[in-house]
């Protein structure tokens, strides 16, 4: 399925630059030898900020630079669920699927969700504006079912309306943007 993944998946990531690295180095000064880990997250948090998402070339980049193995960077990747493994679109949903939420319908404004964008669970849509992710509670059950936006911006009670509208307000937003 083409709109499964987004439509830069295949594009070959350029290495590092060199101002990037000259970032990571001012990162690891603040951290003594036994916080790598710190270091690391550090790091990622560059190239997630420069790129969008981080590539299993920049992870080995990461760890050349650190001295340390690309497994260990890649183990920090694949933890947290902040860190992007592929290119992602410009709006993030974050959509909770542990059970308070499917409780509450939560499969219901998935499936709203993933028809209403053309897109499954982990697509990104064809124009490159929303890709669609599952995330762990978000700490908000009482509010169920709940998405986060962009890593940021909770989305709750979710409806078909309530998310209609804000779909339509990010659309619009994007617009402009590129009117501008
Ligand atoms: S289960 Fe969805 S926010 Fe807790």
């Amino acid at each position: 399925m083409s709109s499964h993944h987004a439509p830069s998946d295949a594009a070959p990531v350029p290495p590092l630059a060199a101002s990037t690295l000259a970032r990571f180095d001012r990162e690891v000064a603040k951290y003594p030898k036994e916080q790598a880990l710190s270091a690391v997250m550090a790091c990622l948090a560059i190239v997630q900020q420069e790129h969008g998402w981080v590539s299993p070339a920049h992870e080995r980049e990461i760890a050349a630079h650190l001295g340390v193995a690309p497994m260990a960077v890649h183990e920090v990747t694949t933890f947290y669920n902040m860190y992007n493994q592929r290119p992602v679109g410009r709006f993030k949903l974050g959509v909770c699927t542990n059970l308070p939420c499917q409780l509450r319908g939560g499969a219901d404004a998935l499936h709203h969700l993933e028809r209403r964008l053309g897109v499954e669970m982990g697509g990104t849509t064809a124009d490159g504006l929303f890709t669609l992710q599952q995330n762990e509670c978000l700490g908000a059950c009482a509010d169920a079912p709940v998405m986060l936006v962009n890593d940021r911006n909770m989305c709750s009670f979710m409806s078909h309306d309530k998310l209609d509208q804000l779909i339509d307000a990010l659309t619009a937003e994007a617009g402009k943007t590129e009117a501008q």
